[in-house]
């Protein structure tokens, strides 16, 4: 495991899910939810928060893969998908475990729009609002955090330490060697 040190406990995390899943539920009342939800960051936000939502939902998964490197954003995003949906007027929550620059949501909203749902909101577990180079806002946000690599709850680092409970900031000689 990539040295990393405490930023977020399971308690909290758990704790900020509950309350998203609270907000959701009342937004989406009586409604049926199309979670799109972005892999593989996002998988593990994404499984505790729907076994949290009263509504009707129904889960689709894509993958965004935007980082060239371990730590650094690349500004070009593919998208793949591991099933095709239909969300023509369907209410559409994207998940996403981090919003960084903005790049990688703001493709995916694009992308999503052109499929004409009947509404789009996003929903992420982490938001670094320092590094923002596009005009993107999530409408549910678990926590904001500094500029800082994260891992664990899904996040990886080389695609390690997404099983960790917490998450952590990615210690720095780990990738300054
Ligand atoms: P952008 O820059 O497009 O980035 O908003 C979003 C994607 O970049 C990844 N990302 C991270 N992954 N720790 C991670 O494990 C981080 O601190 C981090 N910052 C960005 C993530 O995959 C996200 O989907
Ligand atoms: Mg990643």
């Amino acid at each position: 495991m990539y040295r990393n040190r405490l930023l977020i406990t399971e308690e909290q995390i758990q704790h900020r899910v509950r309350e998203l899943a609270e907000d959701l539920n009342k937004e989406y009342r009586g409604k049926s939810l199309d979670i799109v939800s972005v892999l593989k960051g996002a998988m593990i936000f994404t499984s505790d928060l729907i076994r949290l939502l009263e509504m009707d939902v129904r889960i689709h998964f894509l993958q965004a893969l935007s980082y060239s490197s371990g730590t650094e954003s690349s500004e070009t995003v593919n998208l793949h998908f591991t099933s095709v949906f239909d969300i023509r007027d369907c209410d559409v929550l994207l998940v996403e475990d981090i919003l960084d620059t903005g790049i990688t949501l703001d493709y995916l909203v694009k992308h999503l729009k052109e499929n004409a749902p009947g509404s789009i909101r996003i929903c992420v577990l982490l938001d670094k609002p320092d590094r923002r180079k596009l005009n993107i806002q999530a409408d549910y946000v678990g926590f904001q955090i500094p500029d800082d690599f994260v891992i664990g709850y899904g996040l990886d680092y080389l695609e390690y330490g997404r099983q960790l409970k917490y998450i952590g900031v990615l210690d720095r000689s780990e990738y300054e060697k």
